[in-house]
Order: C-alpha cells, then structure tokens, then sequence
C-alpha cells in the first residue's frame, strides 16, 4: 500500500504532486508528505493525516519533488513516520511503499556507524544506505542499496543537487509517466493521467532514472533495458465523483453499466485442465467463491477455493493439468500476485480476472480477463465485485459449451437500485446495533461473506457471516434481540431451508432482515423486514442481491458519520503481505 508521486519538469512540482498524492489515497491515508528540490536544498511539508492537511499548508517551490501518503505498517501513523525521509545531511530524500524485511538488521548496522533515526519505519534504512554509498552517482547508489534490501518495495529517492529522480521497483507498483520536457513517477496511473497518457509499467528488479528530457531503464544489474511505452485509454472524468456524496454510492449506482459492459467481454479458454483453483482476497475471494457454486453447478468442474495468503504458504499439490485463476479488481495484491508466481512456477496454467489493465497480474499471468468496471475509487469494492461476478457467469457457461442468456441482468438490477430510499429506512431503524449475522446458503452464501464484509469495512459494526445451515452449530447462541441477522432467502431451490432457518432465529426472539422474491408474503410472517427482489432465474439471484447489501452497508455508515470511502486502517491496493 502508499502511493507515491515523482516529478520532474518545468512546472511547479507541488501541486502536481499534491494532486497526485489525491488519486492515490485509496492506497492509504495515514499521513501524506512531499519534498521538493529548491536552490539545491530538499525542502520537506509531511503531516499525519490526509493529504487535505499537507495541500493547506504553505507551498513548495521549485521543479523536481517526490511526494507520499502512507498505510502504516511499521509504526504508529505520526508526523515523524510521515515520508519523505532524508538523511542525516539532509541531501537525499526518499519515499517508499512496501516492507524492508530486514530493515532491523540495517538499521542496527548503520547505527553503529553512527547514523541517527528519525522514525520508526522501516523506510528509512534507504535513505541512510544511499547516502552511504553515494559515490558521485545517484542510480549507482541507488543500485548498490538494493542489493542490501529485502522485501517488496516500490520507491523514489531525490538528491538536492541532482536534476534526477530514481526509482526501483520489486514487488510493489511503479509507473513512468512520459510528459513533454517533464516526467513522472507513480504508483499508479491516476495520478498522472492529467498530464499524460504515455506510460511505462515498470517490472520487478527494475530501477528507472528519469529526467526531464529523459527516461531509461535497467535490470537490477544495471544493464539497460528497452522501454515499454503503452498508452492509457480510460479519462480522468471517469475516476471523479461526479455529484455523488461518496465513490462508494457513485459505484453502486454505475452497477448496470459496468454489467453491460463486462458482459461483452470475449471469453476464450481451452478446456483441457483437470480442475480449477480459484485465488483471490477480500471481495475478489467471494467472487471467486461465488463462481466456484456456479462452475461446478453448470460446468460440472471441480473448483477449489483458496484465500490467497493462505495459499501462498500451504503445500498445494498444484501440477501442470490445473488451472488457476485469480480474481484481483487492482491486479497488484501482494498476496495474489504470489499466488500467480506459486501457480506458474508448479507448472499450472494461470488466469487473471483483473480490472486494472496492464497491473502487475495481468501482466504476469498465461491469460488475462478484463472485467470492464472502470476505476474503482471506493476502498471497499463494489462494482468491481459485481464484474469479477459477471465474469465468473460467463466462465462457467463458457467451460459448459452453453449459451449465457444474460438479457434480464441489467434491468433487473436497475429495478433493485430503484429501491434505495427503502434500504436507507431500513438503515435508519437498524444502525445502531453493534452486532450482525448474515447468511445465506448454496451459491447465496458467499453473499452473506460479501454483506457482512461491506458492514465491517466501512461502518466498523461486527458481522459475522455463515452458511444458513451451519447456524445450529454454534452462532444461534448469539442470536438475541440485540443482534439482528440479515438472510438471503430468495426462492431457489434452498428457499425451504433457509426459510426454516429463520424461523430458529425467530424462535429466539432474534430480529430478521431478509431479502426475499418479489411476491414471497410467507416470509413476511418471520421477518422483522423484507428487501423484496425482482424474480430471476434462480442462477441470478447472487447478482441482485449483492445490491442492497451495498446499499445497506453504505447507508449505515453514513448515518454513522464515517467516510465509506476512507475506512480506517484499510487501503484499497494491498501491495503488503
Ligand atoms: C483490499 C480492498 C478490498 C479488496 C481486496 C482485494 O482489502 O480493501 O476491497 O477486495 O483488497 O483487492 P484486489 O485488488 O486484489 O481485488
């Protein structure tokens, strides 16, 4: 996670660099910072907090500057483990995203050198190592430090004399923009793509020097290396919130859109792998869940599921027969984009299911398939999810030789979202209950995942979410009047069962929310409320429900006064393990 912004060029560094820093504060917001080069000094303006707080302050002057906001993870979110760090001359300046795995090892040697510290984090041994091996040449320095790193970085370091930036990249994102006599570093494309759309990606073990008239890149080795321009096809306009209070309810809203236009997305797989494993995080896993129930249920295939961090670590027998496919909405989750190297390295054949085109999985995956959701702002996934849902449809019908009749998808989820003002009443009355079970059953039940997920993360209310069938094992005893559940029950061929679910629930006085079929007045009779849906082949009813499970989270959150689209301790791209 942290984003980082590079400039250089003619203009005046620290607006651009500010509003860079905007774009990327999906990757964290614990504190934000900016160094920019004048008259041979680093001049540096960092603050715990937003990057609102460093904007107000008084400007930066001059034309070369590195700028950061940060998701902490070693220290405290403060103003003095607020990047960009310098060293002790205050010569070099730095700004970092990732971990250095064995930063206590060089921080203790570099303090018996003498070298003093001015944070906690683990950042900062890169700074003290480029000053220490600075020998006349920025990229030299540069280079030597790294072979002392490890871990996963992505990062950009500044000399106060030097009209040059230098950045590295091994395991987190980094992007060249290529400008007019101007050039930028990034973490990721938007927050360069006012100014350019040429970009180069570039890989692991690569280090770029760029100035404002040039740009090269080399291996870890220092050997040069061609360069990979690409041009970026998507507006800035799409990525603005365009009246909406919050990302987060504009996404929601943008659902039918991004359904349309995933589902021209082509679809061209070869069959001949034994069984699928399925890796993913986070919302992306429940996606992944939800197209295991779907693969197996129309493709007949069996379909593993595997949460990402967890499937990193685990003896996984994975072979050249298999296929797995993860689903990843930014394409550079840490633990994902492992898993993709695990899965190549046994031989297996890999499949992305990533939004963000040329990411670092799509990059590195045998096959890639762009869900068509455009850029996902909200820190908590929304439409994303629904597209990686899309796909997962498409998939298992591909795999099944059948046609996808996908006609009723878009108006019926229009007809849901209709239903706003109603989900926000029902936010009203429930938002102040501290505790929440979801469930659901079959492939409704990565629903409930999801549900409760979205409550978690953006209005900070417990929620546990289980498979319907599984309540009697133990989460019944929490169920009291002090703990509402909300249940997916619309009528599919479980309908029987998870209707007598809710009825245990009922018997101990729990209160039930239920999203039910349009139509259903039996399930009136054990519901404290209903969220009526459209009917739809019962296939479908995961895609419809997912709607007022967004909406009720974001409506909770509102009414408690929290920003869905910051939770806290949270970050949209997880480019840490
Ligand atoms: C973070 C985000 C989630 C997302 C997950 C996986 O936790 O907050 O919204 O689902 O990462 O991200 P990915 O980009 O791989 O889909």
């Amino acid at each position: 996670m942290c984003g980082i912004v590079g400039y250089i060029g003619e203009k005046e560094a620290n607006d651009i660099l500010i509003s860079g820093l905007e774009k990327l504060e999906y990757r964290g917001y614990d504190s934000a910072g900016v160094a920019v080069i004048s008259n041979s000094a680093i001049n540096i303006n960092k603050k715990k907090g937003r990057v609102e707080i460093v904007k107000s302050a008084a400007k930066l002057s001059g034309t070369i500057g590195i700028s950061h906001t940060r998701w902490s993870t070693h220290g405290a979110p403060s103003d003095r483990n607020a990047h960009p760090f310098t060293d002790q001359s205050g010569q070099f300046a730095v700004v970092h995203n990732g971990i250095i795995e064995n930063y206590l090892e060089l921080k203790e040697e570099l303090r018996n050198e003498g070298v003093q510290f001015s944070s906690d984090t683990d950042s900062e041994v890169i700074v003290h190592l480029v000053a220490k091996n600075y020998q006349g040449n920025l990229q030299e320095a540069v280079l030597k430090t790294i072979k002392r790193l490890q871990g996963a970085y992505a990062f950009c370091v500044i000399k106060a004399d030097s009209p040059e930036i230098i950045g590295a990249r091994n395991g987190s994102p980094l992007v060249i923009g290529l400008g007019k006599k101007e050039n930028f570093f990034a973490s990721d494309v938007s927050a360069i793509i006012e100014h350019t759309r040429e970009v180069i990606y570039l890989n692991d073990f690569q280090i770029a020097r760029i100035t404002k008239e040039l740009v090269e890149v080399r291996n870890f080795h220092g050997e040069e290396q061609p360069l990979d321009v690409r041009e970026v096809n998507w507006t800035l306009e799409k990525a603005q919130k365009q009246g909406y209070k919050h990302f987060m309810l504009k996404e929601i809203f943008e659902q039918p859109d991004v359904i349309r236009e995933t589902l021209k997305v082509p679809i061209h797989l070869s069959k001949n792998f034994s069984r699928i494993i399925v890796v993913a995080c986070g919302t992306a896993s429940y996606a992944s869940l939800v197209g295991k129930y779907l693969i197996e249920e129309i493709a007949k295939i069996p379909v593993i599921y595997e949460i990402a961090s967890e499937f990193r670590y685990k003896e996984n027998l994975l072979n050249q027969h298999d296929l797995v496919v993860v689903i990843s909405q930014s394409g550079e989750t840490a633990d994902t984009l492992a898993a993709v190297r695990l899965a190549k390295e046994k031989g297996a054949k890999t499949v992305g299911i990533v939004n963000v085109v040329d990411s670092t999985i799509a990059r590195e995956v045998d096959e890639r398939i762009y869900t068509r959701a455009g850029p996902e702002i909200g820190v908590a996934s929304t439409k994303a999810f629904i597209s990686q849902l899309i796909i997962m449809y498409k998939l298992a019908f591909h795999l099944a030789g059948k046609e996808f009749n996908s006609g009723e998808i878009e108006p019926k989820i229009k007809e849901v979202l209709s239903k706003h003002e109603e989900i926000k009443r029902l936010a009203q009355k429930y938002y102040l209950y501290q505790n929440f079970l979801y469930i659901g059953r079959n492939r409704n039940f990565p629903l409930a995942l999801e549900g409760a997920l979205k409550l978690k993360e953006i209005s900070y209310i417990h929620a546990e979410a289980y498979p319907a069938g599984e309540l009697k094992h133990g989460p019944l005893a929490l169920v009291s009047e002090e703990m509402p559940t909300l249940a997916i029950c619309p009528k599919d061929s479980v309908y029987a069962k998870t209707f007598s679910n809710i009825e245990e629930i009922k018997a101990r006085e729990g209160k039930v929310i239920t999203i039910a079929t349009e139509g259903d007045q039996d399930i009136r009779k054990v519901s404290n409320d209903v969220i009526y849906i459209p009917k739809v082949e019962e296939i479908f009813y995961p895609l419809l429900c997912t709607i007022p499970l967004q909406l009720f989270a974001y409506y909770i959150a509102e009414l408690k006064g929290h920003d869905p689209d910051h939770p806290r301790s949270l970050a949209k791209s997880v480019t840490v393990e």
